[in-house]
């Protein structure tokens, strides 16, 4: 499979304006949901929204863009809630990456299946492509979009096996290859195939978004739309996903992602060094970042103006724009933009830092911890 370039921090894409108008373009639409509540996200997400929340220093809704520029998608809406300042201001018209979006203001996140059901004026009568906005597709859209053109069904769905079905929307698929049910987190799953957060469909989902009720939770699910497809005679198609995929919705999964995209990146360090320790592997350093007596193993991600001294930067670490890290040690976490981490003596690990955080080792007696945590913040000592 064709790997996206969203995935590779070092792909700078210089595409001229000529090799723009080359690029066979898709009649095919992109739909993609930034709303909802983000509550498995919490305290990050009472400033910000989620999908802004960086992966190798890059905002998460940013792959999905690429992915859909990538393919040649050239009209993209972006469902947006409470966070619609933020979002809009960081992905403007989209014409960074030549694509035109438009914005469609959900009132509140009342399911996947709403957001579909209000985006109906903007896909008029288009296929389009559906992905979740916090949601990380390491192979793109190529194979699926061209598997969705062949097989000309009404929708396909990505699908992925998984340990835990339970947690999952699950597949049921028929010798055929056909999806013939879909359960919302089943206690008794009767397969191992969990939905992944992109799905293809044709304009009859709108016809099924209206023929259905909300759940138990008070969401119009799109798991009872796709069954309202199968159940009125529609062709479901299932495809497996090949590389990786990551639903970034709680911590775990964001430092999982952050890892995998790292995973791939190559090594291109600009900025000034000094001193004479070494910096190891896959390090993308900005010109304007400063690494003093720092050991740096990568792979690791290092962005403008950050400042790194007599500190040790482990592997599968992004370093935000303006953060300061001085005598700590730091490896497999994501610190945002302007956060300080100074003389920490214990190695951290597995951390998310916030915009603007700070941890500190204050050096006064009696020796305590001492700390302003906001709403639902973690720490584990
Ligand atoms: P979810 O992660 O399922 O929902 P959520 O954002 O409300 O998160 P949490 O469970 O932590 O409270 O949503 C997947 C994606 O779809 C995400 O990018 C948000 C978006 N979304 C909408 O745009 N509108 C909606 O009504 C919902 C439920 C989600």
């Amino acid at each position: 499979m064709a790997k996206s370039p969203g995935i590779d921090s070092r792909a700078v894409r210089h595409e001229s304006m000529d090799d723009w108008k080359r690029k066979p373009k898709i009649k095919m639409k992109g739909l993609i949901l930034a709303g909802g509540k983000g509550t498995r996200l919490r305290p990050l997400t009472y400033t910000s929204a989620k999908q802004l929340i960086p992966v190798a220093n890059k905002p998460i809704l940013f792959y999905g863009i690429e992915a859909m520029a990538d393919v040649g998608i050239e009209d993209i809406g972006i469902v947006v809630g409470d966070t619609h300042r933020d979002i809009r201001s960081a992905c403007g018209d989209g014409s960074r990456w030549k694509v035109n979006i438009t914005y469609i203001q959900q009132e509140s996140p009342l399911g996947l299946a709403h957001a579909v059901k209000i985006s109906r004026d903007f896909i008029r009568d288009d296929k389009f492509c559906m992905y979740l906005g916090d949601n990380i597709l390491r192979d793109g859209l190529h194979d699926i979009i061209a598997e969705y053109e062949k097989t000309r069904a009404n929708s396909l769905i990505l699908l992925t096996t998984v340990p835990n079905p339970q947690q999952f929307g699950v597949a049921e698929v028929d010798r055929m290859g056909n999806v013939t049910r879909l359960v919302e987190k089943p206690a008794e799953p009767r397969s191992n195939l969990a939905l992944v957060g992109v799905y293809l469909f044709d304009k009859r989902i709108f016809q099924a978004c209206e023929n259905i009720r909300p759940s138990a939770r008070g969401e119009l699910e799109i798991t009872d739309a796709i069954q309202f497809l199968i159940t009125s005679g529609y062709t479901v198609r299932p495809s497996m996903v090949n590389g990786w995929w990551k639903d970034t919705g709680k911590k775990d999964d964001l430092l999982d992602a952050n890892r995998l995209v790292l995973q791939n990146i190559g090594r291109d360090v600009q900025c000034e060094i000094r001193g004479q320790q070494p910096i190891e592997g896959n390090v993308i350093a900005h010109k304007e970042a400063l690494i003093m007596d720092s050991r740096i193993r990568g792979p690791v991600i290092i962005g403008k103006e950050a400042k790194i001294e007599n500190s040790y930067i482990g592997p599968f670490t992004s370093i935000g724009p303006g953060v300061q890290i001085r005598g700590s040690e730091i490896e497999h976490s994501i610190i945002m933009e302007g956060a300080e981490i100074i003389d920490i003596d214990t190695r951290l690990a597995d951390c998310v830092l916030g915009k603007n955080s700070l941890m500190t080792m204050s050096g006064e007696r009696p020796k305590a911890v001492r700390a302003m945590l906001g709403d639902n913040s973690q720490v584990s000592l």
